[in-house]
């Protein structure tokens, strides 16, 4: 099949790759002439593991191809995916400007029947948005449908997540049109979901809110069982092998970052204030969030009597482990509270340092967390990168110049840690409880 992608980013370069590698013959476009000539070259603009290898195989093949030219490419091809950004905008809105952009282009370019997918995460009501805009722009009589497939990926994992989804699901206008996006995914042989437009619109931004609400709900419950001597670790145990419950997305920390989940639960909040309900669940789901880092650090600095010429550690600057993302990064709270405070920042992260240098440039970056831990009075784990879970502790101790770890990702065993001599403290762990993870 001739499929076009407009949009670049992780959801559009991933699906397109993947298409691509099922044998499809794909063609990604973007506006951004930078980002295409980096793709033409064989560099990629975003890391995500196993992508890089994937598109250089597809290129090479000449099934996958990277252009400006977006009307050229929707002429071209018979299924068109949308996959360009919908940033927030100041009220937790989504800003749809690139969303009508994409669907202008493609009128313009309309020149037989095509199927418009919409892949980016948008309000519901909005495969309506760009049926109209295409029905006024077309110039010419070509028929066409606008289909709902939201994109459930993750960052570091987005391969996978795309080879191996849980579900796919399709919101079509009907049953024929639905086959047509059926088809293409029929490879991946894994249960679809065949809906209306606004149901698909919509399971998006519920998984996310839900998701999110489970993070802050264990969060919650983390913030408890430090006061009554119990340990979120166990409690989550304990909750997760009830099958209604699940233990995905119950680890206690310093909350959800990340391009999706911050902006999707705001952006829910509003679409349900447009049909007149007050999501009030949800909005103490983002309170909670917003508050997780900042009651993580009031504990620190009450340990260190101010930040006031401290030195502290940061280990993990990205969202998460696997990505160089920093967007709504926890560790940039975490780095602002303490240069506010009066105290000095030693940063480490296996990839995301060059994405914060742009807004901490003053900041020293260490080589490793060994550098980045020397001479500092307290060690704070941001990201659980999976090289901090293996640490030589022993040499940790004898760099730094304090004892104390502040572990926002409960990456350690506080038993462990505090016969090697620290002065540990988790998220939700009492250190009298029955240990361990
Ligand atoms: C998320 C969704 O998982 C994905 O389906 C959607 O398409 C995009 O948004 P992503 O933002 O890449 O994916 O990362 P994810 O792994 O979901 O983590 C999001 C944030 O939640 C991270 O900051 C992570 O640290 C945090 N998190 C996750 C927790 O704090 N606890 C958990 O148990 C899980």
């Amino acid at each position: 099949m001739n499929i076009c992608v407009i949009g670049t980013g992780y959801v559009g370069l991933v699906t397109g790759s993947v298409f691509a590698d099922l044998g499809n013959e794909v063609i990604c476009v973007d506006n951004n002439v930078e980002k295409i000539a980096m793709l033409n070259r064989g560099d990629m603009p975003i890391y995500e593991p196993g992508l890089e290898e994937m598109i250089a195989r597809n290129v090479e093949d000449q099934r996958l191809s990277f252009t400006t030219d977006t009307e050229e490419a929707v002429s071209h091809s018979d299924i068109v995916f949308i996959c360009v950004g919908t940033p927030p905008k100041e009220n937790g809105e989504s800003d749809l400007t690139y969303v009508e952009q994409a669907a202008k282009t493609i009128a313009r370019a309309l020149n037989r029947y095509k199927v418009v997918v919409n892949k980016s995460t948008v309000p519901v009501g909005t495969g309506e948005l760009v049926r109209d805009i295409i029905l006024t722009n077309r110039r010419r009589d070509v028929d066409f449908d606008v289909v709902s497939n939201p994109e459930f990926l993750r960052e570091g994992s987005a391969i996978n997540d795309t080879l191996y989804p849980d579900r796919i699901v399709i919101g079509a206008p009907n049953q024929a049109v639905a086959m047509k996006i059926l088809e293409l995914y029929a490879p991946l042989e894994h249960p679809m979901l065949i809906t209306d437009v606004a149901s698909a619109e919509m399971i998006k931004y519920a998984s996310n809110a839900f998701l999110a609400t489970k993070i802050s709900f264990i969060n919650s419950i983390a913030n408890i069982c430090e006061q009554a001597g119990a340990d979120v670790i166990q409690v989550m145990k304990g909750m997760g092998y009830d099958h209604r419950i699940g233990a995905a997305f119950l680890q206690a920390g310093l909350g959800y970052g990340g391009s999706c989940f911050p902006k999707d639960s705001l952006a829910l909040i509003h679409t349900a204030e447009r049909f007149g309900y007050d999501f009030q669940l949800l909005k103490q789901v983002v309170a909670v969030n917003e508050q997780q880092t900042m009651l993580f650090m009031n504990r620190l600095k009450e340990k260190l009597n101010g930040f006031q010429d401290k030195v502290i550690g940061v280990l993990g600057l990205a969202f998460k482990p696997n990505t160089d993302d920093m967007r709504e990064a926890k560790s940039l709270d975490v780095i602002r509270i303490v240069i506010q405070g009066g105290g000095t920042v030693k940063a480490y992260d296996p990839i995301a340092i060059e994405n914060t240098r742009h807004q901490f440039p003053d900041i020293f970056y260490g080589r490793n967390a060994y550098e980045a831990a020397e001479g500092t009075d307290a060690l704070i784990i941001v990201t659980e990168w999976n090289e901090f879970k293996q640490l030589n502790l022993e040499r940790l101790k004898k760099v730094m110049r304090g004892n104390v770890i502040f572990d926002g990702r409960n990456i350690y065993d506080p038993i462990r840690l505090q016969r090697l001599g620290f002065d540990y403290t988790g998220i939700g762990r009492s250190p009298h409880a029955f240990n361990s993870k």
